[in-house]
């Protein structure tokens, strides 16, 4: 697996929303792609539920999570969203964002609003490129990076 060598990554959640249905993925894929304007890609694969709603709204949200939510995590990237309310099963909490119609997650250290300006194919995969509309982050906090499988490890103090 590609994963053997490219890993650690930082592992977020990208939060999703069309025709009043929510959505959270994991994702070990993803990368800040310009400066100015701010821009971010993501990587999601063409089967994931978050794909359609992505690719319908035209926007998503990027969470930086905390080492401390490993399991919520893992659970929202073992888990089709299309049945299941990820909100819910993990008690994140859910926040309107502010520049764009699409919740984020309360607990994250930081987040990205964007809006797709483009997408791009990719084998199974489809980047999406987003404008950054809106942003926060707090600098204190300990992040999650993806070893492999079901362990992660985290940054310094
Ligand atoms: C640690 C981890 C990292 C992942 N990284 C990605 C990724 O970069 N791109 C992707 O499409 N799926 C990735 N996945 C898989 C999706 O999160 C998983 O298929 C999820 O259930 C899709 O949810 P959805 O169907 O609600 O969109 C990852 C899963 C885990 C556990």
């Amino acid at each position: 697996m590609v994963s053997d060598i490219a890993n650690p990554r930082q592992t977020v959640l990208v939060t999703s929303s069309s025709d009043s249905k929510d959505d959270i993925i994991t994702l070990d894929w993803h990368m800040p792609t310009s400066f100015k304007p701010l821009m971010y890609a993501i990587s999601v694969g063409k089967t994931r539920y978050s794909r359609k709603l992505i690719e319908q709204a035209k926007v998503f949200v990027v969470n930086f999570m905390p080492i401390h939510t490993e399991k919520e995590v893992l659970f929202c990237g073992r888990n089709p969203g299309e049945h299941v309310d990820k909100f819910k099963e993990t008690g994140f909490h859910r926040v309107e964002g502010e520049k764009v119609d699409c919740p984020r997650i309360s607990e994250a250290l930081a987040f990205l609003e964007c809006e797709v300006v483009k997408e791009i194919e990719t084998g199974d995969h489809i980047i999406f490129v987003g404008n950054v509309l809106h942003k926060d982050w707090n600098d204190t906090g300990k992040r999650l990076f993806h070893t492999g499988k079901d362990d992660f490890t985290t940054t310094k103090d």
